[in-house]
């Protein structure tokens, strides 16, 4: 029998295999997410309930083979809130790294280019570092054939959020890798169990234009935890039943409740004084047009707020009331 001629496809792919063309590449992707309860408080050994959001940043990673270059340079194609990307640049960099670093790549030996792009908003409040970085570890293994599974991935990504964060929860990472509906809770190791929501319910989320810096707000609620521990001790008693109590109406789609009790989580957190003007400008025009809850979601002090709209009807309404105050929002669903 004839063997059949290869195509100059398939020659491609074989010499990808085999390491032999120079333009190869690794691909990835990390989710977004939102926090409907329990950001902050997770940081403190409290569990959290996140979800990842259907949009997501991609990364490519390919060895640059110019003279006397070493290192990496980044291309970041990802949409953004005005001055999102500048503002974190150099967190972004500490952030790659430290992940190089962790994998054992050798920058000097085999400098990389590293292009973000995707449809998730770069911006605080929604993953934007951690869908980064997820989808820079997933990119890398494929390039150097690393052999990574989702939780080695998951571990890479978290080393990454040090460099934006300090001292990361986990909790934007593990969602960020693993997807769906999570109650997770901080480590080491960190331990996570899927939230069974039976369908899927509308949310919006608003968008302040604000870009927050996680590590100075979570060392402010430290501070405050110091000074004010009587205070604190209650606003964290609170909380941790209001999580709790969270998750069961999720999973039994008790809507109204869960609205009730991400209104409460909202004025706990403000209470812990990482709400601002915008968020909570943004949470009572969802209240006031509809939305069953309502609360900021992820550091706070600017970036995104997210309200709980079941049905298309509502989400439209609280969306469209977002969008006259002259903020965008996304119209995402949670859960299944
Ligand atoms: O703002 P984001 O999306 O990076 O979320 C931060 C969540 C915090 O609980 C405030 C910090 C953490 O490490 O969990």
């Amino acid at each position: 029998m004839l063997a059949k001629p290869i195509t100059s496809g398939e020659k491609s792919k074989y010499l990808h295999v085999f390491g032999l063309l120079g333009d190869s590449m690794g691909h990835g992707h990390g989710y977004g997410k939102v926090i409907i309860f329990g950001e902050h408080f997770v940081v403190h050994g409290l569990p959290s309930i996140v979800c990842a959001i259907g949009m997501r940043t991609t990364a490519t990673v390919s060895r640059i083979r110019r003279k006397n270059f070493s290192g990496f340079e980044v291309e970041d194609l990802r949409p953004e809130t005005p001055g999102y990307k500048k503002e974190k640049e150099a967190q972004m960099y500490r952030s790659i790294s430290l992940m190089c670093e962790y994998c054992g790549i050798d920058l000097t030996r085999t400098p990389i280019k590293i292009t973000f792009a995707g449809d998730l908003v770069a911006a605080s409040g929604i993953g934007a570092s951690a869908a980064a970085c997820t989808a820079f570890a997933r990119a890398v293994n494929e390039e150097f054939n690393l052999g990574f599974n989702d939780e080695k991935i998951n571990e890479v990504a978290y080393e990454g959020e040090k460099g934006y964060h300090g001292t990361p929860s986990g909790v934007d990472n593990t969602a960020s890798t693993f997807g769906g509906c999570l109650v997770f809770l901080k480590g080491p190791p960190p331990k996570f169990e899927r939230v069974k929501m039976p369908t899927k319910v509308e949310i919006v989320m608003g968008n302040t234009g604000l870009t927050a810096n996680t590590q100075k707000v979570v060392e402010e609620v430290k501070a405050l935890m110091k000074t004010q521990p009587e205070k604190t001790k209650k606003i964290f008693e609170e909380a941790d039943g209001l999580i709790r109590e969270g998750r069961i109406c999720l999973e039994s789609c008790d809507y109204r409740r869960a609205g009730e009790l991400m209104n409460r989580n909202h004025e706990l957190l403000q209470e812990l004084g990482v709400s601002c003007k915008e968020l909570d400008l943004l949470v009572n025009i969802a209240r006031e047009n509809g939305a069953w809850g309502a609360k900021l979601t992820g550091t706070g002090r600017g970036g995104y707020m997210v309200a709980l709209t079941p049905g298309k009807e509502c989400q439209e309404k609280v969306a469209r009331a977002i969008e006259n105050a002259g903020f965008t929002v996304l119209k995402t669903t949670i859960g299944v």
